[in-house]
């Protein structure tokens, strides 16, 4: 029996490496798949090889109220109620000095990762089915501190508040939250955050966070995925609240 028969999920950054790897895993899984990202033309792209009578692709932007509530109307007109909600749209900002660190640079990347992550369950939670499952991703950075990390580091541990809030909330109607915590992972959104790294140190960025990986190298979007389909599905029946590393043992 599929994990995911029939069930419907909500995928946001679903055009990105990790949304897109995940709605892989779920349709394999026997889900419908509500796609949300920026771009109609990004969303096509990245549904061309999935079956699209279980794919639904919605452009919004999740920081925007009426786009959340657009993206669940939307989802629930086509599939139904929803069982699954993976927030996982992300954006990194940059990398500055207290000082110097551009307020409008963190504004955004807070909007995005923690208002996005809000209102995703805010309007997702009431056409949510008992029982349901909510994934949010945050990062290795939502458990450690690094220098000019500002916008993103603080965006990733604020989203662990935020689901220990859901988390508690929600367990009457045995609805589980939890986040994933994904290392650095073989993919265009860390490629970049390194060639920055690279140029601020003078040296090669990706060797630069091998070292401090205890598996010794970067993960892959489906190991990534694969993680994420064990909360999101039935497998993890007793989990909710927790903090899943999939990180190489980057956060030991
Ligand atoms: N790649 C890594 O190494 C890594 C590690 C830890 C955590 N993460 C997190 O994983 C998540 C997915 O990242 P990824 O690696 O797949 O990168 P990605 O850039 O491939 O995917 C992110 C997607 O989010 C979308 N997005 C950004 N802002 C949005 C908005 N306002 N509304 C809707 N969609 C928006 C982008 O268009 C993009 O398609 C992010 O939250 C990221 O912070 C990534």
């Amino acid at each position: 029996m599929p994990l995911l028969d029939n069930r419907t999920c909500i995928i946001t950054g679903g055009a990105g490496s990790l949304g897109l790897a995940a709605a892989k895993l779920f349709l394999d899984e026997g889900a419908n798949v509500a796609l949300v990202d920026l771009s109609v033309r990004a969303l096509e792209q990245a549904a061309e090889t999935l079956p699209r009578d279980r794919v639904l692709l919605v452009a919004a932007d999740v920081s925007r109220k009426l786009d959340a509530e657009a993206y669940v109307a939307k989802t629930v007109e086509r599939f139904g109620p929803i069982d699954i909600l993976f927030s996982n749209a992300g954006n990194f900002g940059t990398v500055a000095p207290i000082e110097d660190y551009p307020e409008d640079i963190f504004d955004q990347v807070q909007q995005v990762h923690v208002k996005g992550a809000f209102l995703a369950a805010k309007y997702a939670v009431p056409y949510m089915r008992d029982g349901g499952s909510i994934v949010i991703t945050s990062s290795v950075a939502g458990m450690r501190g690094d220098p000019g990390v500002y916008a993103y580091i603080t965006a990733k541990h604020a989203q662990i508040g935020l689901m220990r809030c859901l988390a508690k909330e929600l367990a009457p109607r045995k609805i589980r939250v939890n986040t994933i915590h994904p290392g650095p992972i073989d993919n265009g959104f860390q490629l970049n955050v390194e060639k920055g790294l690279g140029e601020a140190i003078g040296g090669d960025g990706t060797a630069f966070f091998n070292a401090m990986i205890p598996l010794g190298r970067h993960g892959t979007a489906e190991e990534v995925a694969r993680s994420v389909l064990y909360l999101a599905s039935d497998q993890s029946s007793f989990v909710t609240g927790t903090t899943l590393m999939v990180d190489g043992g980057m956060s030991i």
